[in-house]
């Protein structure tokens, strides 16, 4: 009945029936607020300059937290919601204490929901704009008192929430005050007049879903309820409305233009400090010579003093930075102060693992910290306008914003049904891009605009665009949706492909491309960013992009199995939860902020100061200072070869120079390692470090490693054959192969078992899959190698060698298993491949073997000490390294594919004694895990495990894996990009031989 009804009214326009309801504003698609608020820039308006100087709004006595416990009362269906409960002598008490701010499904009302694509309410009601159901819309409605401060008599008191989710209605001693949607710009109603002295009730009402929320549907967990900072403020009856202050900077000046609306009767005055405190001008219009420029590499703030008075006296001030800077679109170029910067971004959502969207400022500052320690310099809000707060710390601390407004109709598509195209929804589409320019605008690290994500394109868009243009013409605006030929002025495409990131930037179109989402990492990923930045670096009109994302979303939880901690994901929580997996946990740094594997390889490329090789025997080598504004003054570079090392100032290399360095120191500790290590590989370490913090990091390989030959000599050994294995001794190794499997079923070292009973060294061509070969469907299309069938076609003893045929659906190998006279064993592992099977690709060549738990231990001379892969391993660097094998293991939110090292020269497992080694002709990868890989393999399809590593229990075994070579990780995208193909296994001929040699 209500679909019929529904496709009734939309056939004929006509507003809905339920519409016409007293609440209908939450269906209303054009009543989006009542009472509200003008949307205004994000000041604070302190009563004196001092106060405004120290900047602590809780020092102020026009401020009051309304933060704490509240009455509250929830309820699933929203029809339930208590009636009149807003009046002051409804009875609460049987209602309980619930934090403000506070989230419902973080506590203990409902189920945190994650999708990606779609609505949330899908298991509950249909999608039908501007259609919002009523069952299963949850309803939260607040009750407090607070006492109004005697010294706010005669002025304006008004209620500010940062951020609702999805709306919300206020109410004050018993009477209606206000509604409002967008849940990330923060709403404010004035309540003077409902207010008296005393004690007031303050009565609020957050529903789940509004018709808001149909450009709400970011892909991230669908929260309920409130976040960010709420409080009343008080202000004089003549006060400031806005404050628009415009930075810019041209040929060495700063310019400065401060618009504070207020009423007449108030005399403004502007006053603009330098960060030592010095005044440099005054006035609402301002020229500052020989400005100090903001840039996210230097970014210089000055501080700007609004003072207003009345009758001579200041009644309100308002501090707010200032930076100064230009920002240009030219010959398809952004230009920052003349500039043709690099983007070397991330997005980010504002998540955390315990709050939900509640992100303290810790939180905040903690981001920025390891965003500089991985060389970002630039963040997307996605997908909506952050706390404030977080502008602030941008502005200070030097980071390149591109805002985005609170504005994805992922859900309607992209076509006919976008509500791009939709009258109703026009005025919203404004709405949420005024929420965030006129909030945000005067912050310097904003750069650019974003009108929103993932919502189609159509005349609304146009809309919004021209309005943009029309308030701030000094920002280029953005909008991935526009593509090459709509509104905007930069091309952001997504996750394009590389090859299509350079057909573009070999055009002569007037828009720079900065991908506005790349290099999506999720999991084990991110193997190909090297070759994202092979192309920025080399063309100037691609300029970089913005790594999909900063964090895993996941909400920290206890796993039901183990009881340890797990970060939970889509699908974790309720019975029939609309979910998208784990696919909110594409993050370069873990739920908890410790860094996930591939954040070095992010921080490596992402680097400004890097070094060529001139010659290093000869000393020689370059540096370039990548920075555009920042010269390498107090960068120190260090040098290591083997023990010995050197420090070079690199003080005065211009922004964008190079310089050539000579070092005889380096050219003589070469030259003496050289003579002394004419057989060991020789590297140099580079590090470049300023104020003691790293910055860059680069390794050069002087002389390399000399891989043994393995050359499988023939030796007397003791030998012993039945039907059913052939055992061969020598030296306190027994070596014993099973003529049924073809393989090493146990070895021995001094009568010590070092394979687990019953687990031979087998031939492994699979992994765990990383999530990105669940979304290219590899754990379906690589079936084949999960567990091929050998079939041992015969197995014999020549010499000190057992030679072994298996036969396989798609290949036959032969292994060869030689006991040497020093009671090593070399074990050779050849491949040929059966006709018609040259499409099938594999995930690793090479064999495993468990080891008792015992030999919990690897030392390794390759890459690390972080897992890497064949296609991430730049930021690793080869050298010796020790490890737990029980730290091996990368706790990924979902576990998978993890450990690996490349370049490995050789491999020890080992109790700290015993053990044994293990290596090979050439450059192979390994590693050794508590796991076994089918602990980590979520089997055909993610849905039927719902793994979490804190689920994991260790084995009573480690697992070690020796390859000749594994496949990479692949880059651009987790729904079906491939790595690129040179870091792939063809199904080809295969020749590898390694050594196991006991270790005493
Ligand atoms: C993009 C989207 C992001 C996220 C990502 C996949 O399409 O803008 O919000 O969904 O894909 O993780
Ligand atoms: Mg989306």
């Amino acid at each position: 009945m209500r679909n019929i009804l529904i496709s009734l009214l939309i056939a004929s326009s006509a507003v809905p029936a339920w519409a016409g309801k007293q609440d209908a504003e939450w269906r209303n698609p054009e009543k989006n607020q009542e009472n509200r608020e003008a949307r205004r820039a994000n000041f604070f308006a302190f009563e004196s300059e001092s106060l405004a100087r120290a900047g602590e709004k809780a020092k102020s006595s026009c401020y009051l937290s309304m933060e704490g416990m509240w009455r509250f009362r929830f309820v699933k269906n929203h029809q339930e919601a208590p009636q009149r409960f807003y009046e002051i002598d409804f009875d609460d008490s049987q209602w309980e204490d619930f934090p403000v701010p506070g989230l419902f499904e973080l506590n203990g009302h409902g189920d945190p929901i994650y999708k990606n694509i779609g609505y949330s309410w899908a298991t509950t009601f249909d999608t039908n704009p501007p259609y919002i159901g009523e069952t299963e819309n949850y309803t939260g409605s607040y009750r407090r008192t607070f006492v109004l401060p005697e010294s706010w008599a005669g002025q304006q008191v008004l209620f500010h929430v940062g951020s609702a989710t999805s709306n919300l209605k206020v109410w004050v001693n018993g009477r209606y005050v206000g509604y409002s949607e967008d849940s990330k710009v923060a709403a404010e109603f004035n309540i003077t007049k409902y207010l008296k002295k005393g004690r007031n009730l303050i009565a609020m009402q957050v529903m789940r879903w509004c018709d808001g929320s149909y450009l709400e549907d970011q892909d991230f967990w669908r929260l309920t309820g409130i976040a960010r900072e709420v409080y009343l403020y008080a202000r004089p009856s003549d006060h400031v409305k806005d404050l628009v202050v415009t930075q810019d900077y041209a040929n060495g000046n700063g310019l400065l233009s401060v618009d504070v609306q207020a009423p007449k009767s108030l005399e403004v005055e502007a006053r603009l400090e330098d960060a030592e405190g010095n005044v440099v001008g005054t006035g609402l219009q301002q020229t500052v010579p020989q400005v100090k420029a903001w840039t996210a590499e230097t970014p210089y703030l000055y501080t700007l003093f609004v003072n207003v008075k009345k009758n001579g006296r200041v009644v309100q001030s308002i501090r707010q930075h200032v930076g100064f800077r230009h920002v240009e679109i030219k010959d398809g170029q952004l230009l920052v102060n003349g500039q043709p910067i690099l983007i070397k971004g991330v997005d980010r959502h504002e998540l955390d693992p315990d709050g939900g969207y509640i992100v303290s400022m810790e939180r905040m500052r903690q981001d920025i910290r390891i965003m500089k320690q991985l060389n970002i310099n630039a963040v997307r809000t996605s997908h909506y306008p952050d706390d404030p707060r977080w502008y602030e710390l941008c502005d200070s601390a030097g980071l390149y914003l591109v805002a985005e407004a609170n504005l994805e109709s992922h859900g309607m598509g992209y076509g006919e049904g976008t509500l791009a195209k939709r009258k109703d929804f026009r005025q919203m589409h404004l709405e949420r891009n005024q929420g965030n320019v006129l909030t945000l605008r005067n912050h310097p690290s904003i750069i650019i605009w974003s009108m929103g994500n993932e919502a189609g394109y159509g005349p609304n868009f146009e809309a919004v665009y021209d309005w943009i243009k029309s308030v701030d013409t000094s920002r280029p605006v953005q909008y991935e949706q526009a593509g090459n030929w709509g509104k905007t002025d930069i091309f952001c495409p997504m996750y394009f492909y590389y090859r299509d990131c350079e057909k573009y930037a070999q055009t002569d179109n007037p828009r720079p491309l900065i991908q506005c989402e790349y290099a999506h990492a999720m999991g084990n990923s991110m193997g190909g960013f090297k070759e994202y930045w092979d192309l920025i670096r080399k063309y100037p009109k691609y300029q970089g992009g913005f790594i999909w994302d900063f964090v895993d979303q996941g909400l920290r939880d206890k796993s039901k199995v183990t009881g340890k901690e797990i970060f939970t994901y889509g699908g974790d929580y309720g019975r029939y939860p609309a979910s998208d997996n784990n696919f909110n946990c594409n993050g370069i740094i873990a739920p908890d902020r410790r860094l996930n594997p591939h954040a070095y390889e992010v921080g490596y490329y992402y680097q400004n100061v890097w070094i060529t090789d001139q010659d290093l025997k000869d000393g020689k080598f370059e540096v370039y200072n990548e920075h555009f504004f920042k010269s390498l003054d107090g960068c120190q570079l260090e040098w290591k070869v083997k023990k010995h090392g050197g420090v070079i100032d690199l003080a005065g290399i211009a922004p964008q120079q190079r310089k050539t360095f000579e070092s005889a120191e380096l050219k003589l500790v070469l030259a003496r390692v050289l003579s002394h290590h004419a057989d060991d590989e020789v590297v140099v370490n580079f590090t470049c470090k300023q104020d003691g913090q790293v910055v860059s990091r680069q390794q050069f390989v002087v002389q390399s490693y000399k891989f043994p030959e393995l050359k499988a000599q023939q030796a007397s050994v003791v030998k012993e054959e039945t039907k059913s294995y052939i055992k061969l001794m020598a030296a306190g190794t027994t070596m014993t192969v099973g003529k049924w499997s073809g393989m090493i079923d146990y070895l021995d070292v001094d009568g010590q078992p070092m394979l687990i009973d019953r687990q031979s060294i087998s031939p492994e061509f699979w992994r765990a899959p990383t999530d990105n070969d669940y979304g290219a469907r590899l754990q379906q299309k690589f079936s084949a190698w999960k567990h091929p069938q050998m079939k041992v076609t015969s197995c014999s003893v020549v010499d000190n060698s057992v030679i072994a045929n298996l036969d396989l659906p798609m290949a036959t190998l032969t292994m060869t298993y030689t006991l040497m006279a020093d009671g090593s064993v070399i074990v050779r592992q050849q491949m040929e491949p059966k006709a018609d099977q040259k499409e099938t690709w594999m995930f690793r060549y090479g064999m495993q073997l468990q080891m008792p738990k015992q030999y919990d231990r690897v030392e390794y001379y390759g890459r690390g000490p972080h897992e890497n892969y064949c296609d991430r391993n730049s930021s690793e660097f080869i050298g010796r390294y020790k490890n737990k094998v029980a730290d091996e293991y990368f706790p990924y939110v979902r576990p998978q594919e993890s450990g690996n090292h490349t370049d490995v020269r050789w491999f020890i497992v080992s109790d700290g004694q015993r053990g044994l080694k293990f290596e090979s002709t050439a450059p192979m990868e390994c590693s050794a895990l508590p796991y076994l890989t089918e602990d980590l393999d979520g089997g055909v399809s993610k849905d039927a495990h719902h793994m979490h590593s804190g689920d994991l229990v260790e084995r009573p075994l480690t697992q070690v894996h020796i390859q000749q070579r594994q496949m990479g990780l692949g880059c651009v995208n987790s729904w079906g990009a491939w790595p690129e193909e040179v870091y792939r296994i063809p199904l080809e001929a295969y020749d590898f031989q390694f050594r196991i040699t006991p270790v005493r």
